[in-house]
């Protein structure tokens, strides 16, 4: 017997009922009514603290998405994911980035092997190259040490390292200078290498398939780069490497199966910063920190897979975004995290949330019929609160909220970290509260009642960025769950692909093929034409 459709599950059903009853209360309310509720609704898992007492539920939400949750095998799909089965259903793959940080010992088999093995073994050849690039005894092919460090990549290959990168810079070599290359548009490539010389200059080219426009392009332009300056293809060697699954691609490129670190078709490029994806981040923090950031990964795995479903930090938030989503029609989240260092975090999470979770068939092909994954974006607090939080409080949408935030600042300076947090904890307060009345000056009143999440953690260390980067993993996971959908394919990014193949060749100026778009592509490729070389 097939499935019931998520809509007619009984828990949904309840759902659906209970927010008919409770969907007008105010969080005011809420609170009033209970005034332990910031001190219930909470959940610590690993270092991070979550409070999200300031969502629209009561204790009756949090027993019926528990039982969503159970009526859709969440747990059995967890087991699923840890256990190596292909649950990239379309794609027929394990998605095992679990497997990334085990400790050695554990045993992670899919398809009879036991990946761990060949992990640690690639995470011990990285660890040797990070401490050759870092030591300065890697040397360039003119006999100099390394200074500047490029990461070529784009989608999971790049916004994975760079936001690792930024996240941990506090805890990277200053002498060392790091860019990401990642847009095909010629000046980001430009722009990095400007000023740079060659021979101190080394070429991270990171591609899971090595097939990828934009990246095979940097690669073969900064190639050119690179041999303009030596004039001798043995200048490669010791000014590229590889991380990749495609072997074969790599060779055709020139780089040695020697400068190669290989991941596996097992891992998501989503969720591949923790794979020899991360070599930068590796060069750029040193091993330990590299390992400390896995040990907070599996930290948080652990958590997922033992805390009970109550306490269970990422299924927390899944159900909650699931609620507010399905329930309250939140068409989108704000990820607010309050630490500089975390600047491109909201960015890494858009893959993730976005590639992951937006899709429209279930895994049987049929359509899921409710929304899926709301859009995610984000900036900082505080410099958001100076341009769109406007929005947040007193627009006609309705945006949850996730604020991230340490108690203990980095970099101090003077009482900053006090204005920072405060700041935080008043933007949490007022989009819940809201503002006094003001009938007679409507324009000054915020309505609050905006659900939004708050994450603590002691400090931003390498531990508590992979327990967050964890916590986001494992909460689209579970969202995908209740969804039915596949959350590790993203054949919606094909289509584009293929049609920018054909328009390639259509631009040539020279070229004047006979144009079989629609009408407003052909004609934006003639004006394109005809000014491209004025
Ligand atoms: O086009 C989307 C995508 O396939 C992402 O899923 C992936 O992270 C990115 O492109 C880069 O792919 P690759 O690492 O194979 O170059």
């Amino acid at each position: 017997m097939s499935a019931p459709h998520l809509t007619g599950r009984p828990a949904w059903r309840a759902l659906t009922e209970h927010q008919r009853s409770i969907g007008a209360l105010h969080l005011r309310q809420l609170f009033a009514d209970d005034p332990q509720r910031g001190e219930r609704l909470v959940a610590e898992g690993a270092d991070l603290y979550l409070d999200y007492a300031k969502n629209r539920v009561t204790d009756e939400t949090m027993v019926l998405l528990q039982q969503l949750a159970r009526e859709c095998g969440v747990a059995e799909r967890i087991a699923a994911m840890f256990g190596g089965d292909p649950v990239n259903s379309t794609e027929q793959r394990a998605a095992l980035h679990v497997a990334l940080r085990a400790p050695v010992g554990e045993r992670i088999v899919t398809q009879g092997v036991d990946v761990v093995p060949q992990v640690q073994a690639v995470l011990a050849r990285m660890a040797a190259f990070a401490e050759a690039v870092r030591s300065g005894t890697w040397r360039g092919y003119d006999g100099r040490a390394i200074r500047n460090i490029i990461n070529i990549g784009i989608g999971g290959s790049d916004l994975g390292p760079v936001m690792a990168y930024e996240a941990l810079r506090h805890y990277s070599r200053r002498d060392l200078r790091f860019a990401f290359v990642s847009n095909v548009d010629g000046s980001d490539l430009a722009e990095a290498t400007r000023a740079l010389d060659p021979g101190e200059t080394l070429f991270i080219v990171c591609s899971k398939t090595f097939e990828t426009l934009e990246t095979l392009t940097n690669a073969q332009a900064a190639r050119a780069w690179c041999l303009a300056h030596f004039k001798d293809e043995k200048a490669v060697m010791r000014h590229f490497v590889a991380v990749s699954t495609n072997v074969e691609g790599v060779a055709r490129f020139g780089i040695a199966p020697a400068n190669m670190f290989e991941f596996w078709d097992w891992v998501g490029g989503r969720y591949s910063t923790d794979s020899a994806i991360g070599l930068s981040t590796m060069v750029a923090v040193g091993e330990d920190h590299f390992r400390a950031m896995l040990a907070g990964l599996h930290a948080m795995d652990q958590h997922f897979r033992h805390a009970p479903p109550q306490r269970n930090l990422p299924l927390l938030m899944a159900l909650l975004a699931v609620w507010n989503t399905n329930f309250l029609g939140v068409e989108s989240v704000a990820v607010l995290p309050y630490a500089q260092y975390l600047n491109r975090f909201p960015a890494y999470l858009q893959q993730l949330t976005m590639e992951s979770n937006g899709k429209h068939v279930t895994r049987a092909g049929a359509p899921v019929g409710v929304a899926t994954a709301p859009i995610c974006w984000g900036e900082p607090g505080t410099n958001g609160q100076h341009s769109f939080y406007q929005l947040l409080h007193q627009g006609t949408r309705l945006v949850a909220c996730d604020f991230i935030a340490f108690c203990q600042a980095l970099d101090p300076l003077g009482e900053q970290q006090d204005l920072l947090v405060a700041n935080l904890l008043a933007q949490t307060e007022a989009l819940a509260f809201g503002s006094a009345d003001h009938a007679a000056q409507p324009w000054r009143a915020c309505a609050g009642n905006r659900p939004s999440n708050t994450i603590l953690a002691t400090r931003l260390t390498p531990h508590t960025l992979g327990q967050l980067i964890a916590l986001y993993e494992h909460s689209v996971f579970v969202q995908g769950v209740i969804w039915d959908i596949d959350s590790f394919d993203q054949w919606g990014v094909e289509l584009g692909k293929v049609q920018a193949q054909r328009i390639i060749g259509e631009l040539a100026p020279q070229a004047e093929p006979a144009l079989a778009h629609d009408s407003s592509t052909n004609t934006l490729i003639r004006r394109y034409r005809r000014q491209r070389h004025i």
